[in-house]
């Protein structure tokens, strides 16, 4: 066909351009960021300091990451204008299309916009992953008809971002738990949201569209918007002993089940093994151990039925549930993190200065003649 290489819908195994961030092995289960494990990751880091790594592809010293924490805090409050913006949509509005539609605006509020420094899109990357928290937990608020919380000008992301949503700091295991969820969640090579950014940052618009394009492609239920289906699943199955005709009902009608499968991984979800431990451990803490007795059931049963492994959606669903984070804000939390390797990849391609524009194999109608309107009956 032309010379041009065949491939199928969904680029699958297509390799779209080359990075130094993110490794996946799909047959192996692996997944470093800039060689690093995320075995080592989740159990020694903290989001701030994988943030860096993704940055700078180096692991900061005690300096750096204090420094990085510092801007973090300070990049942390929205400019009250936003906050206006926010009260003018309905209480009603998806937080994952509040997000969207707020990154969109905080562009019109970025004073040196024209600025396409590598320094000023590095400050733009900090401002950004400092912002999503802000923006999810004050739009909670809002819906709610509350005050929104004050960020914390001191604390991790997560522990603020706990914060903001309860207005009480959360208790250290809690507050780590969710860091090292984010930890998990931070890069993932070219998965559909962080190739939108690419391509939009292909073209040299600036971080906030491309950060846009990003949180429109996390929303879809087949990637980011997964997480907040799993949990729901949960809540109408309700208990363990449902879990066998639940799925052999929804095998049937062909349903796919959320939080199973995946375009890359042909083996365990390395980040699944971590939130499934968190996920029961939660429950042991909670005296509540139905949502990942649950998890674990029906994790055998798809397996056992259709050879699929739970992704890192299918126990991030029930960890985020028992840290009392409410439904809707499960996929607002995975761009909250997301958002680091999101703006790494972007500082990449706009280093690659390349414009990203495949082909697309044509299979219409062949060429026939233009009929004029008044001959077309
Ligand atoms: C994320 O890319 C990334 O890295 C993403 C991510 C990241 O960190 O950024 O890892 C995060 O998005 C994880 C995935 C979250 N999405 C879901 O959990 C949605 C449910 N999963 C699927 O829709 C599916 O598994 C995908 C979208 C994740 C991957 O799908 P593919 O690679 O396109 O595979 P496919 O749709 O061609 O399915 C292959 C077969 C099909 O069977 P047949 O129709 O050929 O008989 O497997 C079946 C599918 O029906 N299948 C499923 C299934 N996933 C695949 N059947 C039931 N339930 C499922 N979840």
């Amino acid at each position: 066909f032309g010379g041009i290489a065949m491939t199928t819908e969904g680029l699958e195994d297509v390799v779209a351009t080359t990075s130094r961030i993110c490794d996946l092995d799909g047959k192996l289960g692996k997944l470093t960021y800039y060689g690093i494990d995320i075995h080592d990751l989740a159990r020694h880091s903290s989001f701030e300091e994988t943030a860096y790594l993704l940055w700078h592809g180096v692991l900061p010293t005690k300096t750096q990451l204090a420094e990085v924490e510092q801007q973090l805090h300070a990049s942390r409050a929205l400019p009250s204008r936003i906050i206006d913006l926010m009260h003018l949509l309905p209480p009603s509005t998806s937080p994952m299309d509040v997000l969207r539609t707020t990154v969109s605006a905080l562009a019109a509020f970025d004073d040196d916009l024209n600025d396409k420094s590598t320094a000023a899109d590095e400050r733009r990357a900090i401002r950004l992953t400092a912002a999503l928290p802000t923006i999810t937990m004050t739009w909670n608020s809002i819906r709610e008809k509350r005050n929104p919380v004050e960020p914390l000008q001191t604390g991790t992301h997560a522990a603020n971002m706990l914060y903001m949503l309860t207005g009480k700091e959360p208790d250290a295991y809690t507050a780590h738990a969710l860091d090292v969820a984010l930890i998990l969640h931070a890069d993932h090579e070219l998965n559909a949201s962080t190739f939108a950014a690419r391509v939009t940052a292909g073209t040299k618009a600036d971080m906030y569209a491309s950060v846009v394009a990003a949180i429109s492609a996390l929303s879809g239920p087949l990637h980011g918007g997964a997480n907040e289906q799993v949990i729901r699943m949960l809540l109408r199955i309700g208990e363990v002993r449902n879990v066998e005709s639940y799925l052999e009902d929804a095998l049937a009608r062909k349903e796919r089940i959320m939080g199973f499968g995946h375009r890359v991984y042909r083996t365990e979800d390395p980040r699944a093994t971590h939130l499934r431990a968190m996920s029961q451990e939660l429950g042991e803490r909670t005296g509540d151990l139905r949502w990942y007795e649950m998890s674990r059931a029906i994790e055998e049963y798809i397996k056992e039925h259709k050879g699929l492994n739970a992704n890192v959606d299918f126990y991030s669903a029930s960890v985020y549930y028992m840290l009392g984070i409410p439904i809707d804000l499960d996929t607002p939390i995975f761009a909250s993190s997301r958002i680091s390797g999101w703006t790494a990849h972007i500082l990449e391609q706009y280093a690659n200065n390349r414009l990203i524009r495949p082909r697309a194999e044509y299979v219409g109608a062949k060429v026939t003649e233009y009929v004029p309107l008044e001959q077309r009956g």
